[in-house]
């Protein structure tokens, strides 16, 4: 059992300059869990409602103080010196405290914050490591995930100069962390030389970190990564593989794919789309259709459901409803596990579970605005994800959770997936 003395929150700042917060939960007999929020920028509609202040004064509009001061009051006045067995226990108080779909009242990112900072106090608590801690929840056999890195990136995480949003790498002969990241270090150094030859212009980082020149069309984007491949030594497609993050929520509007200045039908975005997994070595599609149009996921599952992982980021929000429904109607075979989206570990394992339950692949996500805090790492292991995004190998707050898998991997002996 854990008696909650308290629970508080302060607001920091995400790797964009935005504010987020910092939840504290401090148990009865000592132990305390601290964890921040990420915060995503192409965001689903069926997520949790992150709360923002709204006053145009302060950060925009995105300050977090209303929901750092619900976690101040009322939920530290609701939860202080009660009791709760395990985590399942405190998530569903704190969903029976705001009372509202999709978190709205108190906000979703004060819920997580609580969810998570619970999460580490207990396993203090316990003198267990975070991942510990979550396998034991989860009832898994932990183990590292194999990452998938951000190399390129446009849409809404870039400039926006190609509609694709992000282009990432994978290693899948790599026997652990280490040569995972030193390979992709290589394919990053021969991008970087390649795009600044071929581009001319310094080299701009985006939100994830991933290389972001202003390449003529989403077809170069992925082009250039096979190239970056050859061009450090590897064979793309058994040395390292591309997996693409379409984001084509971000550009869909009016019943057409707006890619690169041409507007395309849901067939014709199809079409695309197995183009570029004929020409180039892509093992996953994430979000290649936007997150209402069900009847072109199923059409993209139906031509490549076979060969590829056909990820749901924006289309499933990780939340189980919709799983199911993606499930049933065999409209995706992969999840994109990112637990903001749905507010508390609790539900994100359900979501998680779901589809394990269909035989899907889990890849857990950070968002795009992230800070230095490494739980996700944690996390992705505990639960045994078999993937793990976490954007490039630039950036601290990408960084963060990278180092943590290389410290797991070399001093506590984990294993990567195999
Ligand atoms: P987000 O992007 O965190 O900006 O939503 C990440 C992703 O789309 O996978
Ligand atoms: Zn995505």
């Amino acid at each position: 059992m854990s008696e909650i003395e308290s629970v508080s929150a302060v607001e920091i700042l995400d790797s964009r300059g935005r504010p987020t917060l910092l939840a504290t939960c401090q148990l009865a007999d000592g132990s305390r869990g601290q964890a921040s929020v990420p915060s995503g920028a192409s965001t689903g509609a069926a997520e949790a409602l992150e709360l923002r202040d709204g006053d145009r004064e302060r950060y925009g509009g995105l300050g977090c103080l209303k929901a750092v001061d619900n976690i101040n009051h009322e939920i530290n006045l609701a939860l202080a010196g009660e009791d709760f067995s395990d985590q399942a226990a405190l998530d569903s108080a704190l969903i029976k405290l705001d009372g509202a779909c999709k978190k709205s009242r108190l906000g979703a990112n004060a819920i997580l914050g609580v969810s998570l900072a619970f999460c580490r106090a207990q396993a203090a608590q316990g003198k267990q490591p975070l991942y510990a801690h979550l396998a034991q929840m989860a009832d898994a056999h932990h183990r590292l995930p194999i990452p998938m890195i951000n190399l390129f990136s446009g849409g809404a995480h870039a400039g926006g100069q190609v509609a694709v949003q992000d282009v990432q790498l994978v290693v899948p002969t790599a026997q652990s962390m280490r040569r995972t990241l030193e390979v992709t270090s290589d394919v990053f150094r021969a991008a970087a030389n390649l795009t600044l030859d071929r581009y001319g212009t310094r080299l701009l980082t985006a939100d994830e970190g991933g290389l972001a020149p202003p390449f003529e069309s989403s077809e170069a984007m992925l082009q250039t990564a096979d190239e970056a491949i050859e061009i450090a030594g590897y064979r793309p497609g058994e040395d390292v593989a591309l997996t693409v993050d379409v984001a084509a929520s971000q550009f869909y509007a009016d019943g057409r794919y707006h890619l690169d200045g041409v507007a395309l039908s849901s067939a014709q975005m199809v079409e695309r789309i197995e183009t570029w997994a004929w020409r180039f070595p892509i093992i996953s599609v994430e979000d290649g259709l936007d997150e209402a149009d069900w009847a072109g996921w199923r059409l993209l599952y139906e031509r490549l459901g076979k060969s590829q992982m056909i990820l749901g980021d924006d289309l499933l929000c990780t939340n189980p409803a919709r799983i199911e429904r993606a499930i049933s109607s065999e409209a995706a075979n992969s999840l994109l596990l990112k637990v903001n989206q749905i507010g508390t570990l609790t539900e994100a394992l359900a979501a998680l579970r779901l589809a394990r339950g269909a035989g899907w692949q889990i890849v857990v996500s950070a968002r795009s605005g992230e800070t230095e805090d490494d739980w996700l790492a944690d996390l992705a292991v505990g639960w045994a994800g078999d993937f793990i995004k976490v954007g490039s190998i630039t950036q601290s707050e990408r960084l963060a959770k990278y180092n943590r898998l290389l410290y797991l991997e070399q001093i506590e002996g984990l294993p990567l997936r195999d």
